[in-house]
């Protein structure tokens, strides 16, 4: 397990916290392993029947570690990277997120597989696969354009930039904005409606909304990883991550 993955189960709630607030709650290997494993165990735990998840201090998860991505790139399926992404697409029981600050890349669109997302007021999203260099992930190309239409899809995608709460509400990526002080009373209360109901009901009610999608969404992963993979170590992401490292702009005039 990752020292940066805090996990506890309670009342039947699994409590997920991304505890690395230095690094804004970015996820290097180990960290999406742990996920990975949590989310996966919680399905053949008995004693769980819900997830929540959160992030601590400013930031929920600024994405995937840019160090990781220039050291440690997913070269296959075995990757802890897409094996969480997929434990996210095929898990059984109901998972909540609670955004308590910034998110980006995965930050935003492991949301999509969750059931429900409260957010705070503060909270800001931000897709920057294309500023990287990259292409979206987990599904998004599929899911987003379902969720919000073709053209706002592509308005969080090219552009890339940072969206508030109210957009996020707008575009149906999160149910409800909340003061900070009341996210996690508020999120936690929902995940004790869930672990209070029949588990079988909540389960199978789970499985039929995402039934129709579940096989689109895991092909349209597929086809993302397909790109990511060779791009991560092309010329335009190279840019981009050094750039980010270096702390400077990043200059793509040459491409
Ligand atoms: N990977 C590695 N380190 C990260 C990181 C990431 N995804 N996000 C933030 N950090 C680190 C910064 O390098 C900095 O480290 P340092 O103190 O050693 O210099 C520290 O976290 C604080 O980040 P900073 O940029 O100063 O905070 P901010 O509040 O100004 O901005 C973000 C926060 C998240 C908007 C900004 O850090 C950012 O854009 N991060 C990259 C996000 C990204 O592109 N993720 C990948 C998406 S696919």
């Amino acid at each position: 397990m990752s020292e940066y993955i805090e996990t506890l189960v309670e009342d039947k709630i699994l409590k997920i916290k991304i505890n690395r607030a230095d690094k804004k709650n970015a996820l290097d290997l180990a960290m999406y392993q742990s996920l990975a494993d949590a989310v996966k165990g919680a399905d053949s735990d008995n004693n769980i029947r819900v997830s929540m998840i959160t992030g601590v201090d400013d930031s929920f998860c600024s994405g995937n570690d840019i160090k990781d991505f220039l050291k440690n790139p997913p070269t296959d399926d075995s990757s802890p990277v897409l094996q969480f992404v997929r434990a996210l697409i095929n898990a059984e029981k109901p998972i909540i997120a609670a955004v308590n600050g910034i998110s980006v890349g995965i930050g935003v669109t492991m949301l999509l597989h969750c059931d429900l997302v409260y957010a705070s007021e503060d909270a800001r999203f931000q897709m920057p696969f294309v500023n990287i260099g990259l292409c979206p992930e987990a599904g998004s190309t599929h899911i987003l354009p379902l969720l919000m239409g073709h053209r706002l899809a592509s308005e969080l995608l090219l552009l890339g930039a940072m969206f508030d709460v109210n957009k996020a509400m707008e575009v149906g990526i999160v149910n409800k904005k909340l003061a900070s002080t009341e996210l996690e009373n508020i999120s936690l209360e929902a995940a004790s409606r869930i672990a209070a109901q029949p588990p079988h009901a909540t389960k199978t009610t789970k499985k039929l909304l995402r039934a129709a999608l579940h096989e689109q969404i895991l092909a349209a992963s597929q086809r993302e990883n397909d790109s990511f993979m060779p791009m991560l170590n092309g010329a335009e992401a190279k840019e981009a991550l050094t750039a980010f490292m270096e702390k400077r702009a990043p200059d793509f005039s040459k491409f």
